[in-house]
């Protein structure tokens, strides 16, 4: 794939013919151009009658779809159990000036994916993410270190402490992906997949 700098052109033919390698492409070119945190994306959830938020989050892996990790129970874990539907937006600076946005349907990720990426994290990570009730009002944050203290009481250092069953983590199936690229003159290129069966149609948009 052709490498696009400031001024670079996209082209359909360009572009990988499946979405999520060519945004694993446009990640690496995001990391090698030095961008920090080239794996953020926004994601967008909606309640059942439709009331929008967004936050974000850290993009982990791209295998079918692009799966982030979070409490289940959280505010986005509850609008994704009401209506699981959310979109995309991933965001790189000069010298990449490209954005990816994504929608369609999100399903929960496997109980052993949620197993294994809740091993592979920091003891002291687990011990917070443990104790923290993601979203919910806190009386205090006194209130939350004794939790911690608590919970670090009976796992020192985190060890062995077993995954909560609200902590697990979504993938957002894609159904729509567009690749954007800045062009100084205002031209940006927008290229978006739209999926058709088990296939893909591209068709550029107007800036
Ligand atoms: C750069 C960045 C990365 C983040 N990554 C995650 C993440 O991977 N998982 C997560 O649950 N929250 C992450 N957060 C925190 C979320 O933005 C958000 O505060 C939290 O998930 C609660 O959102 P909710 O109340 O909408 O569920 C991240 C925040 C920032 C600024």
């Amino acid at each position: 794939m052709a490498v696009k700098g400031d001024t670079g052109r996209v082209e359909v033919t360009d572009l990988d013919a499946d979405p999520l390698r060519q945004l694993s492409a446009w990640l690496d070119e995001a990391r090698a151009a030095g961008q920090p945190l080239p794996e953020a994306m926004t994601i967008a959830t909606a309640t059942s009658d439709g009331v929008p938020s967004a936050r974000l989050v850290m993009l982990r892996g791209l295998q079918g779809g692009l799966a982030f990790f979070t409490d289940c129970d959280s505010g986005k874990g509850a609008e994704l159990a009401a209506n699981p539907r959310a979109a995309a937006v991933l965001h790189w600076l000069a010298p990449v000036h490209r954005q990816v946005r994504v929608t369609g349907p999100a399903e929960r990720v496997s109980e052993d994916e949620a197993g294994q990426y809740w091993s592979a994290r920091a003891p002291a990570v687990r011990l917070s993410a443990a104790a923290s009730r993601q979203s919910r009002v806190l009386a205090s944050r006194a209130a939350l270190e004794a939790q911690v203290r608590d919970i670090a009481r009976r796992h020192p250092g985190g060890a062995g402490l077993p995954r909560p069953p609200r902590w697990g983590g979504f993938r957002l199936l894609p159904s729509h992906v567009e690749f954007w690229q800045e062009s100084p003159d205002g031209l940006h290129d927008r290229i978006r997949y739209r999926q058709q069966g088990i296939g893909w149609i591209t068709e550029r948009l107007s800036p």
